[in-house]
Order: structure tokens, then C-alpha cells, then sequence
């Protein structure tokens, strides 16, 4: 690293880098590893009437942000505080920036309103503030500042700002990549393409949706240059990290039943057979059902990454697990915590399980299944011990109950959840 303290970077005519390095951090956010640390972007726009700055960033980093700040502007020459997202790691330093500069009027997207009371507290009411909509313009100066908006990219209020004249698009979170080198333009850094991509999965794949609809307002902008919040600034190709976006949020699996079908998967663990029993019968019962392409899985014989991208694509999912020490057993944990990377958002889910005393596990499944906000239209199926003849019967009407749902062939049954 060789980028002074307070050394800024001219990105753009009059656009100034003027973010921290963060070298050292190995965990972001709790759930991302950052193998050489991360970069927090912010930018200042300056012009004959004035300062606009975009973002500021973590708050332990702000004395890196202040120093490059200062070194191109004052204070009191600040305009506009343009803040994309309000997550700490890029609010962090707002407070303070505030205090210094308390005559510019902030922007944040409309749903960024309670974000930024909760960071500004008792001081909001002190500052002047817009609560900007989606494709609105503002002038600073000759300059034209537009902001789009691009919710759930990751948050809700989450936005971008894009210098018309220049066709820079601050972009914050969106192209993003946990990755630091003070060479900070993508054709001078280290191969980051790992990053990019780790970043995507951890960050936007659960939105993917959300990620095509802002790729659609993107592509018609067509930026000369991308300045994300994170990692390299994309000024070599940048539609090139459009497309990767694009293709990112496309499913990986090829589609090889028919249009119509619905994909139902199974999966199970069983201690001494009796939940594979089950799981069995459960998915010969679901494979009567026409129109529903059943795969059963014993998550014994598989690692948890390839099943979600399966996941992903599924439109139903049921686990099966034993009962063990009052708990559903790790395996079928560590598949239900991976699934917060996706969405499964109306997805169809349901449980089972053998058990010895008193069978937890469904439930508990079930509630999970709940938390991701599933639909489970049936309650969970829970036998004692090894399952009789007949009760392999009741797995079999069990399994093709939930693809007749699944199908549209047969309503959910009305839970009472005094039941549950
Ligand atoms: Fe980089 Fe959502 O914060």
C-alpha cells in the first residue's frame, strides 16, 4: 500500500475519491471473509457553486475520510450530502460530517427517512434534509446530479447517484467487491474477480429479482465509469460488471423439465432408518402427482453449497429429520442457515421426522421454514419410532398432498395454530 493518509484520487474531472482502506479486516459484516481487507468509497464532486459528497464511511475510519476530505475541499464549501445507503459502514461518519458541515442539505432515497434518524438522532432536526425520488435531478452548478434508485440492492432504501455529464455512476453497494489495493482503479489492482463474485453471492443473490430490475436502469445509463462503495472503481469495460450482475442473477442450472412443471425436493437425515423410511414413502406419494418433478436427497451423501443453487431453482422443499436430544440433528441446520443467501420468499415448505420421546424437530423446522417466509400449507408429520405399513401409507398421501398444493391441485389445509 502506498496511498498517503490523506492522499485523495481524481476519478473523474473534479470527482474525488475520497474513501478508507481497510486493509486488515477479515470478517465483514459477521458473515463475509475478506482475505485482504476492504475498501470504504466515497467521492466529492466539486464545482464553481459548491461541494456535493457521496457517502462517507465506517465511523472507526473516519479520520482517513476527514483527512482526504479536507485536502479538497472546506467545509463550509459542502452543498450536498448525498448518502446512497445508511448502513454504518458507509454512515459511519455522517454525524460528524454534519457537525462540520451543517449547512448542506442531505439526500437520501424516501425510504432512507427512518435510517437516517436512527443515525443522526436528536441532531436531524438541526440539518436540512430531501427525501429524493427515484430519477430526480438535482444541479450543482453546470453539474446534474440524478439519482436511481435501486431498492433491496441491498436494502430497502439503497440508491444510486449518477453524474449525468461525466456518465459516472456511484453505485455504492452494487458492483462492489470486499477487496483492498490503493491502486483503486480496476485496471491497476490485483485480480479481484474472486471477490466480485463472493460478494454478489453473500450480498445481492437473495434479491436477484431486485438486482435485474436495476440492471434494466443501468444498461439504459450506460456509465462510462462505475464508482461502487466497495473494492475497485470500474472505469475499464464497466458494462462488462453490468453483464456479470445479469448473468449472476440468472439461475446456473438449466431447466430441463417442462415450463409447467414444479421441481419438489426432499430432503433427510434418519439415525436408524426410520425418518428414510419416511422420506421414501413421502416422495413416491409426491411422484404420482403430475406436473411435479420430485428428487429425493440424504443430505448424509452431499455438501450443502451444491443443494442450494438446487434450491434456488426449487419451487418446494421438504426435510426430514429424527428427533435428537429435543433438536432437529446439524446437517439439516446447517442447510437451513445456508438458505438465508437466497430467496425463498413463497417457496412451499414442509417437515417430517421419526422420533423416540417427544419430536421437537418438526416443529422446529417448520418454524425456520416460517422465518424465510415459506408457505408450509400442511402441518409437519411426526411418527414414533419405525412407521407401520399404514403409516407409510399416511407418508405417501403426506407427499402427494404437498405437490397437489404445490401443483394447484389442491388447496392448503386451514392450520390451526393452536396445533402447532
Ligand atoms: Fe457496504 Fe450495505 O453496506
Amino acid at each position: 500500500m502506498s496511498l498517503g493518509k490523506d492522499a485523495t484520487l481524481e476519478i473523474a474531472p473534479d470527482v474525488h475519491w475520497i474513501g478508507a482502506l481497510d486493509p486488515d479486516l477479515r470478517v465483514f459484516d459477521l458473515i463475509l471473509k475478506t482475505a485482504n481487507g476492504t475498501t470504504y468509497n466515497a467521492y466529492a464532486i466539486k464545482s464553481p457553486d459548491g461541494v456535493a459528497i457521496i457517502d462517507t464511511v465506517k465511523e472507526e475510519c473516519a479520520e482517513q475520510y476527514f483527512a482526504r476530505l479536507e485536502s479538497v475541499t472546506r467545509y463550509e464549501d459542502i452543498r450536498f450530502v448525498i448518502l446512497n445507503h445508511l448502513e454504518p459502514d458507509h454512515a459511519g461518519a455522517v454525524p460528524e460530517l454534519m457537525r462540520r458541515a451543517p449547512q448542506a442539505k442531505i439526500f437520501v432515497s424516501h425510504r432512507g427517512l427512518r435510517l437516517l434518524q436512527a443515525t443522526l438522532k436528536d441532531e436531524l432536526g438541526q440539518y436540512e434534509y430531501c427525501l429524493s425520488e427515484d430519477g430526480e435531478c438535482i444541479k450543482l452548478g453546470e453539474r446534474t446530479i440524478r439519482f436511481v434508485h435501486t431498492p433491496y440492492l441491498h436494502w430497502p432504501e439503497t440508491k444510486c447517484t449518477y453524474l449525468e455529464e461525466e456518465k459516472l455512476l456511484f453505485s455504492c453497494d452494487v458492483f462492489g467487491s470486499h477487496y483492498c489495493d490503493d491502486r483503486l482503479f480496476n485496471d491497476l489492482v490485483g485480480d479481484f474477480r474472486f471477490s466480485f463474485e463472493y460478494y454478489f453471492k453473500h450480498i445481492m443473490r437473495p434479491y436477484k429479482r431486485y438486482v435485474l430490475e436495476a440492471m434494466d436502469k443501468i444498461e439504459a445509463l450506460s456509465p462510462r465509469l462505475i464508482a461502487p462503495s466497495h473494492g475497485p472503481i470500474l472505469r475499464d469495460q464497466p458494462m462488462q460488471y453490468v453483464r456479470s450482475y445479469r448473468t449472476l442473477s440468472t439461475s446456473s442450472i438449466p431447466i430441463e423439465q417442462g415450463k409447467e412443471s414444479k421441481s419438489l425436493l426432499i430432503f433427510y437425515m434418519s439415525a436408524y432408518g426410520a425418518t428414510a423410511d419416511m422420506a421414501k414413502s413421502v416422495y413416491e406419494g409426491a411422484s404420482d402427482v403430475e406436473g411435479v418433478l420430485v428428487s429425493l436427497y440424504d443430505l448424509q451423501g452431499g455438501e450443502v453449497e451444491p443443494f442450494v443453487d438446487l434450491i434456488e431453482d426449487a419451487d418446494g422443499l421438504m426435510f426430514g429429520s429424527p428427533t435428537i436430544n429435543g433438536d432437529a440433528v446439524k446437517p439439516v441446520w446447517d442447510m437451513l442457515a445456508s438458505l438465508v443467501a437466497i430467496e425463498t420468499k413463497g417457496k412451499l415448505g414442509a417437515a417430517f421426522g421419526s422420533y423416540g420421546w417427544t419430536g421437537e424437530a418438526v416443529g422446529m423446522i417448520e418454524d425456520r421454514l416460517r422465518g424465510l417466509k415459506m408457505r408450509v400449507p400442511e402441518k409437519g408429520l411426526r411418527m414414533k419410532f419405525h412407521p407401520t405399513e399404514q403409516e407409510l401409507g399416511d407418508c405417501k398421501a403426506y407427499g402427494r398432498k404437498i405437490a397437489q398444493v404445490l401443483a394447484g391441485k389442491a388447496k392448503p389445509k386451514e392450520i390451526d395454530f393452536a396445533d402447532l
